[in-house]
């Protein structure tokens, strides 16, 4: 029988918005079952919001609701942020719902029949006043080891140090400020240290994690590995413990039973199956994938096995680890803004961006990964809108223009042909770079696919042959037009609102890596019209990009971590700056500062009056020898012949050729001067910082010579 792939995602606590950080992994995973789904897997994704515990229940008391209410709250708005994101689950579903219940009530039973519950008695911290046992996070005192006051019952944030909540000096609780007592209370443990040599095994199954984590987790087994708490007292918000009083299952027990719940929901909702065990049955033909992030390795790669063993379930085939997003190179943190919830984003940018962004960053390991704002406005703008956008646009509004939507057939040799049968041949190792994880190759060759397209593109210079040999023009575009339609299929997984786009332009089906595995040259139904071009996606800018950075009110006005530098109020060199809980930040990110300093001096309009500024219309643009920042342009002002203008726009435009028939506005009474041994009579009107961070203004659809004032 034909396999099946469950992939999930972690389920996000039904507790809070979800953030950028979470995103990393929601969009990691949406781009391998996209992948799996265009290879023509069978594959379905689930999802869910874990809603149990103690946090939940303090967080709805304090917001006056009763938890069930408190998390219905996120259940909606989690499925917003997911379904915008461009994050396509088959179910997201919920913890707090009859399946899981269900299932947790049957795999609790099943780990009771097998002899693996034992009952012990613990002492742990009590708060008279509020009549509840409290969780480490819930109480606080001054560390044993380096004496901080106000930190957490489980580690000091100020040594490191861990420890257990009955050594911290001077303990309260954090609810009420009592000091907490010792209470005795019987407790219902799961025996995981009868399943070590089990554990091992998995752990040794290739492909099951990764090799770095399964040594790491190997420290545990030395150690001698623990029985496992799974009940909590009353009051808590989860499911009764069936046959106890006052007792229930502890969160991390109930929330991964949470992907089964999903996917019974499913599967009787979609009619597919007549249940969940069409997948978690032991040994139903499926492979089950979890993706992760690096801080709940426990639970999933020791004890969820373990109890999927011992309930008769299928356990895990592979488990996907990433590490953790940072923001312009520090831990995200609420108080200094960087904890961006993902509405935050959507509300200002196109999530084709961000999927872009972390795709291009992403590889099987664990490291973490960094939003440096300036990074992502650059690595976007330079390779996405530039490179793949300028070639999709490049090739087609020549052929839909002059050439009428018309195609040519396919070449039965040359340049053109060439282009795009090498382009096919490095399927493969996009191919690869998916299935294993490592998207930052797989971005790197498409975008060196794009890249060698517009150097075709360059060198052929269908713009300027299309006046003395239309056909000749014609197929060399449809050549292009084919490795757009390519690139529009290998990154579809990534950004498929940008591919869909590009497939309707292109008048032609969406192109599925299944299709790719046995396409040839020619890609396009050549006898087929063209849509419409129209640009894929705006450059992104510096003001935007930074405007997801949003600093909570009554936070101190200095704020150094945030990206752009230009806020007057950062008056302390940035390097001294503290954020608003004395830690040290990051410096604002350099190359922004153009703005800096005092104003210029104001001017007379006579003085602006003698600058003439025209529109214009660039004819062809070139790279300059021996100078990586400037671009040798010829531009219609409509004086009869074109002017030469040298620019220092190269790195921002990195496929000059895409330039021709742009639309710009020049200063064209400035001195002639000469640049690497070449006369330049003019100056074109940018936007932006410099470098790679370079905008061309545009007039607007007026003829060349307009007036600009
Ligand atoms: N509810 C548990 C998971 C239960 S799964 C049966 C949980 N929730 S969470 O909301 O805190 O995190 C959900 C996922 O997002 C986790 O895999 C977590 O690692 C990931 N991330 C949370 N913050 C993150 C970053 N800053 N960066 C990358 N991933 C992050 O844990
Ligand atoms: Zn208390």
């Amino acid at each position: 029988m034909a396999e099946r792939t469950l992939v999930t995602s972690a389920l996000p606590y039904a507790n809070g918005a979800v953030h950028l950080g979470h995103a990393v992994e929601y969009i990691q995973t949406d781009i391998y079952v996209r992948f799996l789904r265009s290879c023509g897997q069978d594959v379905v994704y689930f999802c869910a919001d874990d809603t149990h515990g103690t946090p939940i229940e303090l967080n709805a008391a304090k917001h006056g609701v009763a938890p069930e209410q408190f998390v219905a709250r996120f259940h909606d708005e989690h499925q917003r942020d997911f379904r915008d994101l461009d994050v396509r689950f088959d179910s997201f579903h919920s913890t707090n719902s009859p399946e899981n219940r269900h299932y947790a009530e049957l795999i609790y039973g099943r780990l009771k029949d097998a002899g693996d519950i034992d009952r012990r008695d613990i002492e742990q911290t009590y708060c008279e006043k509020d009549k509840r046992f409290l969780p480490d996070r819930f109480i606080r005192g001054t560390c044993p080891n380096c004496k901080s006051p106000d930190q957490y019952g489980d580690a000091c944030e100020k040594c490191g140090k861990t420890y257990n909540p009955t050594d911290l000096i001077d303990p309260k609780c954090a609810l009420c400020g009592t000091p907490p007592v010792r209470r005795n209370s019987e407790h219902l443990f799961f025996r995981l240290s009868r399943h070590a040599d089990f554990l091992q095994e998995v752990l040794k199954r290739p492909g099951f994690i990764h090799p770095g984590l399964a040594t790491q987790l190997q420290g545990f087994f030395e150690k001698g590995l623990a029985d496992w708490d799974i009940s909590r007292d009353g009051p808590y918000f989860g499911f009764a413990i069936p046959g106890e009083t006052d007792k229930f299952f502890y969160v991390w027990l109930d929330a991964p039973i949470g992907y089964i719940a999903t996917t019974e929901k499913w599967a009787k909702e979609s009619g597919r199956f007549p249940d969940a065990l069409a997948y978690w049955g032991k040994d139903a033909p499926t492979r089950i994938v979890h993706f992760i992030g690096k801080d709940i390795v426990y639970f999933h790669a020791l004890f969820w096995p373990a109890v999927l063993k011992v309930a008769g379930l299928h356990v895990p085939n592979e488990i996907k680890v990433h590490g953790h997003l940072t923001v312009n190179g520090e831990k995200m943190s609420k108080t200094r803004g960087t904890m961006v919830p993902v509405r935050d984003y959507l509300d200002l940018l196109d999530p084709s961006y961000l999927r872009y962004f972390y795709a291009a960053n992403l590889g099987a390991g664990v490291e973490d990964l960094d939003l440096n704002l300036k990074d992502f406005r650059l690595r976007v703008n330079g390779e996405l809108v530039n490179n793949v956008g300028n070639l999709a646009n490049r090739a087609l509004s020549l052929l839909a223009g002059p050439l009428e939507k018309k195609l040519a057939p396919g070449r039965a040799e040359g340049a053109g042909r060439k282009l795009v049968e090498d382009a096919l041949a490095r399927v493969p190792e996009v191919r690869e770079a998916f299935e294993k994880l490592e998207y930052r190759n797989a971005i790197k060759v498409i975008t060196e696919i794009a890249s060698t397209a517009n150097a075709f593109l360059q060198t052929a210079a269908p713009w300027a042959l299309v006046k003395k040999d239309a056909e000749a023009a014609r197929a060399d575009l449809s050549d292009a037009a084919d490795v757009a339609y390519l690139v529009g299929a290998l990154l579809a997984p990534v950004t498929p609102r940008v591919s869909e786009k590009l497939f309707a332009q292109l008048g032609a089906e969406p192109l599925t890596f299944q299709a790719l595995a046995t396409a040839k040259y020619p890609l396009l139904d050549r006898t087929r019209p063209l849509g419409t071009p129209e640009p894929l996606l705006p450059r992104l800018e510096e003001e935007r990009v930074n405007a997801i950075i949003k600093v909570p009110e009554g936070t101190p006005a200095a704020e150094p971590a945030k990206a752009g530098g230009k806020d007057k109020k950062t008056e302390k060199k940035p390097m001294e700056a503290k954020g608003p809980d004395g830690a040290p930040t990051t410096q604002a990110s350099p190359g922004a500062g153009a703005a800096e300093g005092a104003p210029a001096a104001d001017i007379e309009f006579a003085d602006f009056a003698k600058v003439v500024l025209k529109a214009g219309r660039i004819v062809a643009a070139e790279k300059v020898k021996g100078a990586d920042k400037l671009l040798k342009l010829d531009v219609d002002l409509g004086e009869g012949t074109p002017r030469t203008i040298v620019s220092g726009i190269a790195e921002a435009y990195p496929a000059p050729e895409a330039l021709a028939g742009r639309r710009v506005v020049v200063v064209a009474n400035l001195k002639p001067r000469k640049l690497k041994g070449i006369e330049s009579r003019g100056m074109l009107l940018t936007a932006g910082s410099g470098g790679k961070d370079l905008s061309l203004l545009e007039p607007g659809d007026v003829p060349p010579g307009a007036d600009v004032k």
